[in-house]
């Protein structure tokens, strides 16, 4: 018996009527253009909300409550303690609010609802509560200058607040994106310009109301949805902005390069990915198939750290791709609000069309699609999960990132050779090994040059876990203590005793 469609709570459509507003000094206000824009339902293609368009004038007055908040106003003084009391009180407000948020990211993302509620939503809340925990945690080294300075010299070093970060997020994980970027910025004191995605800003808005419901001061967080080459663009460049974080293409990721320049403010930045994801013909058969689903079609394949290529042992190459082609047909592909549905659209037309062109061009380079290859209905951005076989290595679907439900299937022989192909590419963000071997999994894992190595499971995070990219998948590391260096700089006191 088919389930009814969810219908979208009174909160939500409220929310979705009003035009949405920038978040700045603590106050919600139009553009200083008047300009709005519209971010669409991409299951419909039709306009789900309107949301004011902010740009250079508008990044400027954010970056100055910024810096005020952080150098004179009441974050200037909050003891840490106190910071961590606001993320977890910021945390228990996004908890109790868990359907309102996965709706809202449903329909402005186009993912299952019930995903949204299972992992988006729980896993921002636990984000924020990981970093509360941190902001009294911070802390520096008593250094020892050696014997011979011992009792002349007192030296220590202290972790303070890098002071104004800009924060630039894409639209595939629009909530968790934020939280990533908040959570540790603010559990060490900086105060924040936030820029949301243009085609996913809602979530990010209603986050701000509950900012400022938690009682952080004025000024403390912005959010100033808008472009990335107007507001997005603004930000990087900006020269009072001491940081960037950035998520999103490494295109861009080197354009916020050269914007940062100027001001020599620092980097980080989370970028593609083209990640391997290896079986050896021990694995556990049954595990590594649903598993090499997931690791691609999760998400709609919109996933930095996607398992997109996979490499199969030739042995078990067939019984495998059978398999995965048999879990990628029965995926339920719908809009995101219909309980039976495991598969959404594509975010938008943009991406929908960049998705049909890579399998246009697999096509014309001779893969071989064993399921799916083509979009999915007539209407909204859907594509059909698929497999494509029959690849070389130069091909355009085996070396660039598709951010989409196409996945390449490639056979081989030699486990000595398999950690140089899984390394063939420009970027190093994720990687899988399923094996029953423990000492080949951990020897593999040693030659792949990527941040994040998966054994015998794919997308497993955790806030505690360091997420990051070795070669063009980025700069630092985000999540545990890692992050924490991206928002702190380090002063080392020497004094003569
Ligand atoms: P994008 O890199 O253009 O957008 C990501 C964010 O950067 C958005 O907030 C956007 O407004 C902003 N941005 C764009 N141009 C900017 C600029 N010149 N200065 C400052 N900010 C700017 O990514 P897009 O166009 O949405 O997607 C293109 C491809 O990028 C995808 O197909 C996918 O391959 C990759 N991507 C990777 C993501 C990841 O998680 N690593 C996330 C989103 C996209
Ligand atoms: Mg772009």
């Amino acid at each position: 018996m088919a389930t009814a469609v969810v219908q979208p709570d009174s909160s939500v459509t409220g929310f979705v009527s009003k035009t949405g507003k920038l978040l700045i000094n603590g106050k919600w206000v139009d553009a200083a253009s008047g300009k709005t824009f519209a971010t669409y339902n991409p299951a419909t293609g039709e306009v789900l909300a309107n949301v004011a368009a902010g740009d250079k004038e508008d990044i400027d007055r954010a970056v100055k409550a910024a810096r005020a908040a952080f150098e004179t106003g009441p974050w200037s003084k909050i003891s840490p303690s106190e910071r961590g009391r606001l993320l977890w009180k910021l945390a228990d407000l996004l908890e109790g609010h868990t359907e309102e948020f996965a709706q809202l990211e449903s329909l402005d993302n186009g993912k299952p609802l019930k995903v949204a509620r299972a992992a988006d939503v729980p896993l921002a809340v636990d984000h924020f509560r990981y970093y509360a925990g941190w902001a009294t945690k911070i802390e520096g080294n008593t250094i020892s200058l050696g014997l011979a300075k011992q009792g002349k010299f007192h030296a220590y070093t202290v972790r303070e607040p890098v002071g104004v970060a800009g924060q630039i997020i894409p639209w595939n994980f629009p909530l968790l994106m934020a939280a990533w970027k908040l959570a540790p910025a603010l559990s060490v004191g900086c105060t924040v310009i936030l820029k949301p995605a243009e085609q996913t800003p809602l979530t990010a808005l209603r986050l701000g109301e509950l900012i400022m419901e938690a009682g952080f001061p004025e000024g403390v967080v912005n959010i100033v949805p808008g472009f990335g080459e107007t507001a997005g663009a603004a930000l990087a460049a900006h020269p009072d902005v001491d940081k960037i974080a950035f998520t999103g293409s490494t295109e861009v990721g080197k354009l916020i390069i050269h914007a940062a320049a100027g001001n020599l403010k620092k980097v980080s930045l989370e970028l593609g990915g083209k990640s391997p994801n290896i079986i050896l013909d021990d694995a556990d058969i049954d595990a590594a198939i649903p598993g090499a689903a997931s690791a691609i079609f999760f998400n709609q394949g919109q996933t930095c750290c996607a398992g997109s290529r996979l490499f199969i042992d030739k042995k078990i190459f067939d019984k495998v791709v059978d398999g995965v082609a048999q879990n990628a047909s029965k995926i339920r592909i719908g809009q995101g609000f219909d309980p039976d549905v495991d598969m959404g659209p594509l975010v938008s037309e943009e991406q929908f069309n960049k998705v049909c062109g890579y399998l246009e061009s697999g096509k014309q380079e001779g893969a071989k699609a064993v399921t799916g290859g083509a979009r999915a209905g007539n209407r909204g951005y859907f594509v059909q999960p698929t497999v494509l076989i029959n690849t070389t290595d130069t091909m355009k679907v085996v070396q660039e990132e598709i951010f989409g439900p196409v996945l390449t299937a490639i056979p081989f022989s030699d486990i000595n050779e398999i950690a140089a192909k899984a390394n063939n590419t420009e970027y190093g963000l994720a990687a899988g090994i399923w094996t029953r071997d423990i000492k080949k999994a951990h020897a593999l894992a040693s030659k792949l040059r990527a941040g994040t190595v998966w054994i015998n499971c794919y997308n497993v995070f955790d806030a505690s876990l360091p997420f990051g990219g070795y070669k063009q998948s980025g700069w630092g590391r985000e999540m545990g203590h890692e992050v924490l260096k991206n928002y702190t700089e380090v002063k080392s006191v020497c004094a003569a005793l």
